[in-house]
């Protein structure tokens, strides 16, 4: 979810003073949670059973394969040989050749050269940004990128220029008249609204300044390109010198963890520098051994990949033709705009309330104050299913 990249601002009351008792420490958060409600943006917390009846729409198994039998079984089989953790760092004990195994399979199917897996994509896009940059270096960020390449930015010593959405031309006049490194950093398909970046544009003003494209690619792996081998592949640019790219094992994959693709030499640099590599406990056996199922089974039934991309603009056209504000996707994420932030809310509830699982975004995790439900496009929804869906978002819809 995109942020503002500006460090967050104080919450709730003025600070404490030395005057006030001790256990009076957290008293303002009283206020901001009071300011939460009043501002109907409130979240809380929903743990599902393992046998929810409801029709998933929310979450990020784009492909159906978290409990694919094949995934869990990968899952099971890796705890059972190398042990419920890692146990370590992954430059310690944490390294299993099951590590090693899925790192050459992810990077040979997305053709980049290497590849290194991270406990999540969160922490894959912070050693990235962080990694390839330095003081003096310019980063240039779309303004709807995900948090967790705002956080990048925010942890790095470098210059950040924030650009207007989707706007090769605004790169270019950011990274004209810099002298020295640049990175410009973009997510390939944005979790809001579920459109592209347009990654040739930006590939091409990169080269022209001798800036790196770091390409967070979370929502395109499993879902673009030739059998879901994601956007940068799909735009013809794996592989390249001057481009990385971060994924997350747990949306397509339907397992956990995050990795860099890219050139050796910028891997090597990662293991050697990056901090959310290097002081983290490496992935979890069941979660490597789970992605490298899942991988495997995408090689093996590339269709997925084009069946999700098909709901995607199905729902996309039936909830246009009932007249509901829909952008119309890019991948598998399929936004429909709401009026308000509590009008999202009811209508993510009544959708609940007749047996639908939705998102719903609402501020602050959009970057233009607009709410919307989120939909999940998955590969393997039945055509009754998609019938379902869209009569209850139809259904339940607020009146203008
Ligand atoms: C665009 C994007 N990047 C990175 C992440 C973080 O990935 P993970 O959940 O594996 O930490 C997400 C997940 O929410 C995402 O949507």
């Amino acid at each position: 979810m995109p942020q503002d990249h500006a460090p967050s601002p104080p919450r709730g009351a003025s600070p404490a003073t030395l005057a006030d008792p001790p256990e009076a420490a957290f008293d303002w958060i009283d206020e901001a949670c009071a300011e939460r409600h009043r501002a109907g943006l409130v979240r809380t917390l929903r743990p599902r059973p393992a046998d929810s009846p409801l029709l998933d729409l929310a979450s990020n198994d784009y492909l159906g394969l978290a409990r694919h039998p094949e995934v869990t079984r990968g899952a099971a089989e890796a705890a059972h040989r190398w042990g419920a953790g890692a146990t370590g760092s992954r430059l310690v004990t944490g390294s299993t050749e099951l590590h090693a195994r899925l790192e050459r399979e992810l990077a040979a199917f997305c053709g980049f050269e290497a590849a290194l897996v991270l406990s999540s994509g969160y922490a894959a896009n912070l050693a990235a940004v962080t990694a390839l940059t330095a003081h003096g270096t310019l980063v240039v960020s779309d303004a709807g990128n995900h948090a967790s390449l705002i956080d990048g930015c925010r942890l790095s010593r470098a210059r950040t220029a924030v650009v207007p959405h989707a706007a090769p031309a605004a790169v270019r006049t950011a990274l004209t008249g810099h002298d020295g490194r640049a990175l410009v950093v973009t997510d390939a398909v944005f979790s809001v609204d579920g459109d592209a970046a347009p990654l040739p544009a930006l590939a091409e003003v990169c080269r022209a300044h001798g800036a790196g494209l770091l390409v967070d690619d979370a929502h395109g792996l499993g879902v673009l390109g030739d059998g879901g081998r994601g956007a940068l592949a799909a735009a013809g640019l794996a592989g390249r010198g001057d481009v990385v790219a971060t994924v997350t094992l747990s949306k397509s994959l339907g397992s956990q963890g995050g990795a860099v693709l890219g050139p050796a030499r910028v891997i090597e640099h990662l293991v050697n520098t990056a901090r959310t590599f290097i002081f983290d406990t490496g992935l979890a056996p069941a979660a490597v051994g789970g992605a490298l199922a899942a991988l495997r089974l995408l090689a093996r039934e590339p269709r997925r990949a084009a069946r999700a991309r098909e709901v995607g603009a199905e729902l996309h056209r039936r909830l246009a033709a009932a007249g509901l504000a829909v952008v119309r996707p890019d991948a598998a994420v399929v936004s429909v705009r709401a009026p308000s932030p509590g009008q999202a809310l009811r209508w993510a509830a009544d959708c609940r309330r007749a047996g639908l699982a939705v998102g719903c975004f609402r501020p602050p995790s959009v970057p233009d104050g607009i709410s919307r439900l989120r939909l999940t496009a998955r590969a393997d929804l039945t055509p009754a299913q998609l019938d379902t869906a869209v009569d209850v978002i139809v259904a339940t819809a607020p009146t203008p």
